[in-house]
């Protein structure tokens, strides 16, 4: 309710006076002219000269003009009317805190009047990863350092490469030259349209002028211009200069030219992208039935790059990574991304760049659509990978967890600080987005839903759009179909997805008498104790019971935001008593759902017969995930959990597999630094031995599409859980690594991640940091490096502190002790300076270790019994066991052990130690070669 309010206010302050961090809007941008002269050398410091002349609408007279600009050198600014200057400039200055830089005349601008304003600008492309920003990478063939120009202007930092109107909704068209060493190419968002050899920048910076600076002649240098583009907003503009080659797309898969380039060495790596990219183009425009606008579409891989890929209309810049793949030596789930990345920024050509968010905190919505979209064409160019099932269920489950934090946040979010916009680039917006814009299609019907989307990105094509605008146009059309109930609207039911927190968990009570049920809705909470709020959602029910499950899909119902609340909301259906029903069964909507023990028992029941897949795929899915979930918060006793998991012993298929191993990591997380960690262990062996079996023993197959995962999964599980076989490979490889001599200075990752020149690319910092965090011996040395080090990564992540938050996300989700979270909130106070871009990470963080530590205390010891339980062979007291032979081993993490650790592996072999079972206790000398946080210890039970 409280970001209720929020948004209620943000709306009226935008609709009023316009806030301080806006542009006034009186005076309008309708076309720049945009001319730059680049000197790639680090000689002359990267210097440049840039002028731009931007035609100007006046709405409101005013003898100011406002715009933003940032971090860069001002001449002086003209203003004219037609050839002459019309007025006189009295005065420019830049305000920092939203860098905004207001141009004082000597008198009023006339409403309805068109003027140019050319402001002449100057300085030095830094190395960074926003605005206009240099790139490096190593020739292979030379051996010599190149760099690279290349621009990232979302969300505010177009406004560092020119001075602009830069808010999505000044849309205006561009002319674009750029000047540059004959040894460069540059391209930008069209097509080339001439080359000359004069300085285009003449008239307010002569050559001679630039030649001071740049130290070399004219004759190096040409002048590219570009054809006019469409009408666009300031964050989707870019070019890039550089010594890349490209490879042209096969003609016959799209209208559209298509390019893809790449540093020289990796340009054998283009060709998925330059058949897939095409292809995912030519199917949007008939999944969107309109047209793609451009004459051409180049993609470029950048060696250094903030986010995964950047959709600017006609160039879109990618991270290597994401585009480019190596047959040989990529992974199909790095073939899954680029072919995911490329859709992903094809869609936001339509949904997003022709039809662009008046203002950010809608950015949900162009993230979530092109998220979901991403889907759709993936699906259609990858049909083997059933990416639309493994995205829903990636995206759902996802959105469950984080979701459910008392700290996460609504998907539509007011931002009244333009600083913040960055925060939102998250999870919420890009998953929890996805799956409302999935539910949506699946509520209205794929037809409903792509005809309103036609008609709202026509009608507000080269414009920009509100939610609401959105909502209108499915209406309208719903309307015309019936599809929804009574006079609902789009909006009515999509408010209480976009506007509020969380998601509800419905808990289902069968009356097993007259084939009723009752249903009520609560939001769900993690922290269970404290969901007193009343939000309440209108969530759209996809209830299967065991009898229909032969035929066609019962049809939808709907549960109100008013029903279910305060009284319990009662219905009918087709399941006896002895018959199973379930709810969400193809995972339509974010909830979760609880039932009374008995629908639990016959559900488990179904599950664990050979005819398991009566039920549904995703209900398989839901199922698991919902299980755990409400285990994990005690609203269900993991008896039932682990009973109806226990099922997954026979599951061949990969996403129910995934789910249930997933929500058993969730337990490991918190068992695995402990005693407790050989039970969990072993419980987890029962369930993928088989499977393990099934696929050959460790990962050895090439995966070409997603079933095959189970090996890769069930492989990476399998030496973690100690399978036979497994281990011995594993042991192996970590010999000879420690054969290699001073094998800890062979590992200086951590390190590296705050060297500069080290090799780890700043774009890579994080994730190094994270997976070395996630490693059970990896996170004590990540702990202490992150607590001592905090400054110098600090200012490794400069300009991108979102990272902060996600490594520090990433750390307190390891902690299981109150003792842990304190010395955390000790170090918090000490070191808040580094921490104030990413309040809402932290806090969300403090709350998910709340949630680990609160589980331990009261759960730990009920759930180790039971996964021991389960996965012991029942046998009668006193009888010798005759079980196969089984391997079994936990790690103690010892903690403050004094500096001198063990060697681990080593030191046993040399020990070997017989340990009689029966004597409940063994002693085993050790002898300390080098130092270690561990003691890994293997115990393994042979047969008698
Ligand atoms: N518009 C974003 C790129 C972006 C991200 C700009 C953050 C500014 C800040 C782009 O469309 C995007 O969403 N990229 C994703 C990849 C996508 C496949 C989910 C990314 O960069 O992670
Ligand atoms: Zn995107």
């Amino acid at each position: 309710m409280r970001w209720l309010h929020t948004v209620a206010v943000a709306c009226l302050l935008h609709a009023a006076a316009p806030a301080e961090y806006l542009l006034p809007g009186d005076v309008v941008p309708s076309h720049y002219h945009l001319k730059y002269a680049f000197d790639i050398d680090p000689a002359t410091n990267f210097s440049y000269f840039g002028v731009v002349d931007i035609s100007l609408n006046v709405k409101k007279a005013t003898s100011k003009i406002v715009l933003h600009a940032n971090d860069i050198l001002i001449a002086d600014p003209i203003i004219r009317s037609g050839d002459t200057p019309s007025h006189k400039v009295t005065g420019y200055k830049v305000n920092d805190t939203y860098s905004l830089m207001t141009i004082t005349l000597d008198q009023e601008l006339q409403q309805d009047e068109n003027y140019t304003l050319t402001i002449p600008f100057y300085g030095n492309i830094k190395h960074g990863l926003d605005g206009a920003y240099i790139s490096t990478y190593v020739d292979q063939m030379t051996k010599k350092k190149e760099y690279l120009i290349t621009t990232q202007f979302e969300a505010i930092s177009a406004r560092k490469a020119f001075p602009c109107f830069d808010e999505p909704m000044y849309k205006a068209t561009y002319s674009i030259v750029i000047g540059h060493h004959k040894d460069y190419t540059a391209i930008s968002n069209m097509p080339l349209e001439n080359s000359v050899s004069e300085n285009a920048l003449e008239d307010h910076w002569p050559w001679s002028q630039i030649e001071k600076k740049f130290k070399k002649p004219k004759s190096d240098f040409v002048w590219d211009s570009y054809e006019k583009s469409v009408a666009m907003s300031t964050y989707l503009l870019a070019f890039v200069v550089s010594k890349f080659s490209f490879v042209q797309s096969p003609s016959d898969l799209s209208n559209t030219k298509f390019r893809i380039w790449a540093r020289p060495d990796a340009l054998d790596q283009t060709a998925y992208a330059s058949t897939t990219g095409p292809k995912a183009l030519t199917y949007f425009e008939q999944w969107f039935n309109l047209s793609y606008p451009l004459p051409k579409q180049d993609m470029i891989a950048i060696p250094d790059f903030a986010s995964g890929a950047m959709e600017n209309w006609g160039l879109i810049t990618y991270r290597e990574k994401d585009l480019l793949y190596d047959e040989k030596q990529s992974s199909f789930l790095n073939k899954e991304r680029v072919a995911t990345v490329i859709a992903h920024e094809l869609a936001h050509q339509w949904f997003g760049n022709l039809v662009t968010m008046k203002w950010w905190s809608d950015l949900w919505l162009n993230e979530g659509f092109a998220t979901f979209a991403a889907t759709v064409a993936v699906n259609h160019v990858e049909p083997t990978w059933n990416a639309d099932k493994s995205s829903a269920v990636n995206d759902m489950l996802l959105i469950l967890n984080l979701d459910s934090l008392e700290s996460s946040h609504p998907v539509s979010v007011p931002i009244d600080d333009p600083k913040r916009i960055s925060e939102i680039f998250d999870d919420i917006s890009y998953q929890k987005g996805s799956t409302l814009i999935r539910m949506m299609t699946m509520f209205l019907g794929d037809e409903v839903f792509r005809k309103a989307i036609n008609n709202y990105l026509r009608k507000y094509s080269y414009d920009n759009a509100e939610q609401d605008d959105l909502w209108r146009e499915l209406t309208a059309v719903s309307k015309k179909y019936g599809v929804l109930p009574g006079n609902v609207t789009v909006k009515d039911i999509m408010d209480t997805w976009t506007t509020q927190t969380g998601y509800p968990i419905l808990t289902v009570t069968r009356d097993y008498e007259d084939k009723s049920l009752t249903v009520s809705q609560r939001r769900y909470l993690s922290l269970a104790a404290r969901s007193t709020s009343l939000t309440s959602w209108w969530v759209p029910l996809s209830v299967v019971c065991e009898p229909e499950t032969r035929g066609a899909p019962p049809a939808l119902r709907w549960l109100a935001a008013n029903q279910g609340l305060t009284s319990l909301h009662r219905f009918e259906h087709g399941a006896e008593r002895d018959q199973w029903l379930l709810f969400n069964h193809d995972m339509i909507a974010p909830y979760r759902v609880n039932y009374d023990p008995r629908n639990w028992q016959l559900l488990s029941n179904a599950l664990k017969s050979n005819d398991y897949t009566r039920v549904p795929l995703l209900g398989r899915v839901q199922l698991l995930s919902d299980a755990f979930a409400l285990a994990w918060t005690n609203h269900l006793d993991y008896s039932t959990a682990l009973n109806l998991a226990s099922y997954l012993q026979h599951e061949t298929e990969y996403l129910p597999l995934y789910t249930g191993l997933r929500g058993l990591m969730q337990i490991e997380n918190v068992l695995k630094r402990s005693p407790d960690y050989g039970a969990f262990q072993k419980f987890v062996r029962k369930l993928i031995g088989e499977i393990y079996e099934r696929s050959g023993g460790l990962a050895t197959k090439k995966i070409i599409n997603g079933h095959d995962l189970n090996s890769a999964t069930i492989s990476s599980w399998a030496c973690r859980m100690k399978v036979p076989g497994c281990e011995e490979n594993a042991i192996q490889l970590y010999k000879q690594w420690m054969d290699t001599e001073k094998p800890d200075e062979n590992n200086p990752y951590l390190e590296w991640t705050v060297t500069e020149g080290s090799g780890v690319r700043k774009q890579d910092v994080l994730p190094v940091i994270v997976n070395i965090i996630r490693s059970p011996v990896g996170y004590y040395v990540a702990k202490d490096f992150i607590y001592t080090r905090v400054d110098e990564i600090y200012n490794t992540f400069k300009g991108q502190y979102r990272r902060m938050g996600e490594m520090i996300k990433t750390l307190l989700q390891q902690f299981t002790t109150q003792r842990e979270l304190d010395e955390f909130l000790e170090w918090r106070e000490k070191n808040a300076q580094y921490l104030v871009d990413s309040k809402l990470a932290v806090n969300q963080a403090i709350e998910n270790a709340q949630v680990n530590i609160n589980w331990i205390t009261k759960n730990r010891k009920t759930v180790v019994d039971k996964l021991r339980e389960f996965s012991t062979p029942r046998r009668q007291p006193g009888t010798p066991w005759k079980g196969q032979p089984s391997f079994m081993s936990s790690i103690f993490a010892i903690h403050n052990i004094s500096r001198a650790r063990l060697r681990p592996f080593e030191a046993l072999k040399r020990n070997r130690t017989h340990i009689n079972l029966s004597a409940h206790s063994a002693a085993i000398s050790c002898n300390v070669q080098i130092s270690t946080a561990l003691i890994p210890l293997y115990l393994h039970f042979m047969r008698n």
